[in-house]
């Protein structure tokens, strides 16, 4: 596996591959790999001939008093991870190549609407970073596809919105989560939770199940479900930020009769904040 972490080598060996007429694919994230991360690079190699992963843990997406300064950073056991699966490429750039002029001097994208809810409003300025980091990752690679999870349900939505407004020429692509034998989605913030709420952390997809199997069984009194799922959650020991029932194309109200739902859900276990999500099958 090559790694770089300067902007020009990356577009070099790029190019190389471009002439050669390789698909190249590229799969953005912040490190501390795990079964999650090496699925989308799975993908991406059935779905191209190159793959690029980068490891950018992006200051501009966490806020004041987030887990910036703590989020694991293993680089060295992820590029052994990545190694092992044939990635071909591995991009990590120190903070100063992405933003040479300082965060603060940055141009930055901000995709109204879908930016100020949920996640977003529970952490502002969260999702500008994410925009704009990701389409800065799409215009230093230009590849020809990027992978992204469903478990980051609205950043993927969000990912999608921003490329379409900015005419980039990417196809996105979703991949749907992977989860621990016990339902819990695989996450590198899992490292925050202690053995008890390790124990407990599993109750989130649990509820989601629940919601999701009243939902196809024809219950839609959608307020009544999101109450009472919040009220499981707190009684397994979480603080739930949001849970909620939406449209799955734009994350707004359904309409009665409504078929394309996605249930939402964001809650905090000790120092951990977990999110996840789930689609509804009713038909
Ligand atoms: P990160 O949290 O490292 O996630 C990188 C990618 O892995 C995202 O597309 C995310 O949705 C996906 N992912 C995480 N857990 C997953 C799981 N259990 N199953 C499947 N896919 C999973 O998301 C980010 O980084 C950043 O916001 C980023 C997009 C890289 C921008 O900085």
């Amino acid at each position: 596996m090559k790694r770089v972490d300067r902007i020009k080598e990356l577009r070099q060996q790029v190019a190389a591959w471009r002439v050669a007429g390789d698909r190249i694919a590229l799969v953005p994230t912040m490190g501390n790999l795990h079964a999650g991360h090496l699925e989308l690079v799975k993908q991406a190699q059935q779905r191209a001939d190159r793959v690029i992963v980068s490891i950018f843990v992006n200051p501009m997406q966490f806020g004041a008093g987030e887990d910036f300064g703590s989020y694991p950073r293993t680089l060295d056991q992820d590029a052994v991870q990545l190694d092992a699966i044939k990635t071909d490429l591995l991009f990590s750039p120190p903070v100063a190549e992405v933003y040479p002029h300082g965060q603060e001097e940055q141009t930055v994208v901000t995709v109204p609407g879908l930016s100020d809810i949920f996640c977003g409003a529970s952490r502002p300025g969260h999702f500008t970073g994410v925009a704009t980091v990701v389409c800065k990752l799409f215009n230093m690679v230009q590849a020809d596809l990027a992978l992204f999870g469903t478990k980051d349900f609205q950043q993927l939505l969000l990912i999608r919105r921003m490329a379409e407004d900015l005419c980039i020429p990417i196809k996105i692509i979703g991949i749907p989560t992977v989860r621990e034998n016990d339902g819990l989605a695989r996450s590198s913030r899992n490292g925050y939770l202690t053995a008890a709420e390790r124990n407990i952390a599993p109750a989130l997809y649990r509820v989601l199940c629940e919601t999701s199997s009243a939902i196809a069984e024809g219950n839609s009194d959608y307020r009544a479900l999101e109450l009472e799922a919040k009220q499981a959650l707190e009684t397994a020991g979480f603080k739930p930020d949001y849970y909620s029932i939406r449209n799955a194309d734009a994350l707004t109200e359904p309409k009665n009769e409504e078929k394309n739902l996605v249930i939402l859900a964001a809650a905090y276990l000790g120092r951990a904040r977990l999110i996840d999500n789930l689609l509804v099958e009713n038909g």
